[in-house]
């Protein structure tokens, strides 16, 4: 198994720090515009790799496309983060001509690969992605909803007094802070209802807390996080590679599923070997599903922006 992560800062160097500890790939190519720079990660990641106890072999490349020939799953973390007091959707202007660029470059040499998309505004990118290129719709996977819905979960830990692992629940909808839709009436704490331990105005803070997590890291880190951004991509890395059939909320592109379609937005999708191998379609009551056509206009909005 070949990976390639393409942008070798924060979230990329993370996602594949976390891909070697869970020691599934055989190799990671970090590839960065930066001269000398995924060179230098890889070089230091790799002298983790006794400490850590992995045998993936991690290399970086400056721009060299050629490294990354075969690649069954790329990655695509480059471009400009958020600074802030920045929405992710003022990033389309210097994002968007990246993204197209590596996306190609990428699929000229692994026109097998299965794509994951990362650079925001995510639903926006992997739209992008979808119509700058010819890969089959279950092969591009925007990486959104894992990590608002690992937030979610540990803002619900938070407020339930409860370990992380008792607690499940999802978050649907646009990667963005208005367009997340954090579903609590399915969260559970082993199996039963949060509502069953917590007040309604503590679910919505909660809720709050969720969709405002990505900005404030930013305040506090100057720049958007990447800790559990890069550990949200192992995991979709993982779920292919492994072909785990695993239930992860991602950025697909819809046709017709939940009302929508010609736009990528988060829903639960099934991940394996052949990327997205399924869309799974929960029953939403009214206000839920009132929440996604509103998240939906919203990435709408931003995919005008696209030059396409
Ligand atoms: N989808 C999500 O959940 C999520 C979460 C966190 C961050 N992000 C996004 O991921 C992106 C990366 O964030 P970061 O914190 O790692 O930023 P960063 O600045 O640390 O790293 C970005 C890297 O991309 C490289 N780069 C720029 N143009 C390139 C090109 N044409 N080819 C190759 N490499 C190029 C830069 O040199 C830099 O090293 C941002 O757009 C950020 O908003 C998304």
């Amino acid at each position: 198994m070949k990976v390639t992560v393409v942008g070798a800062g924060a979230v990329g160097a993370s996602c594949a720090e976390y891909i070697a500890i869970k020691d599934f790939a055989s190799e990671v190519v970090l590839l960065d515009i930066k001269e000398g720079y995924a060179e230098g990660k890889a070089m230091d990641l790799m002298q983790t790799a006794s400490l850590n106890g992995f045998d993936t072999k991690i290399t970086g490349t400056t721009n060299d496309y050629t490294k990354t020939a075969n690649s069954d799953v790329v990655v695509i973390t480059s471009g400009i983060p958020r600074k802030p007091g920045m929405t992710r959707e003022e990033l389309i202007g210097i994002n968007a001509g990246i993204v197209k660029t590596v996306a190609a470059n990428l699929i000229e040499h692994s026109p097998n690969t299965i794509m994951i998309v990362v650079s925001n505004p995510m639903d926006t990118m992997t739209y992008l992605v979808h119509k700058a290129t010819n890969l089959p719709k279950e092969r591009i996977i925007g990486m959104g909803g894992a990590l608002d819905s690992a937030r979610f979960k540990y803002r619900l830990a938070e407020a339930l007094g409860a370990p992380i692992s008792d607690v499940d629940g999802m978050v649907i909808g646009g990667h963005s802070d208005k367009g997340m839709v954090p579903l609590t009436r399915l969260a559970t704490r082993n199996s039963v209802p949060v509502s069953e331990f917590i007040s309604e105005e503590r679910l919505d803070q909660v809720k709050e807390d969720t969709k405002v997590g990505g900005a404030t890291l930013t305040k506090l880190l100057g720049t958007s996080a990447w800790y559990a951004p890069g550990a949200a991509v192992s995991g979709l890395v993982q779920a292919i590679a492994c072909d785990q059939k695993k239930i992860f909320p991602c950025s697909a592109l819809l046709e017709g599923e939940y009302g929508l379609n010609d736009i990528s937005i988060g829903v639960p999708v099934v991940l394996g070997r052949n990327g997205i191998e399924k869309i799974v379609e929960i029953e939403l009551n009214d206000a839920e599903k009132a929440k996604i056509q509103e998240s939906a206009e919203g990435v709408r909005k931003t995919n005008g922006l696209l030059d396409l």
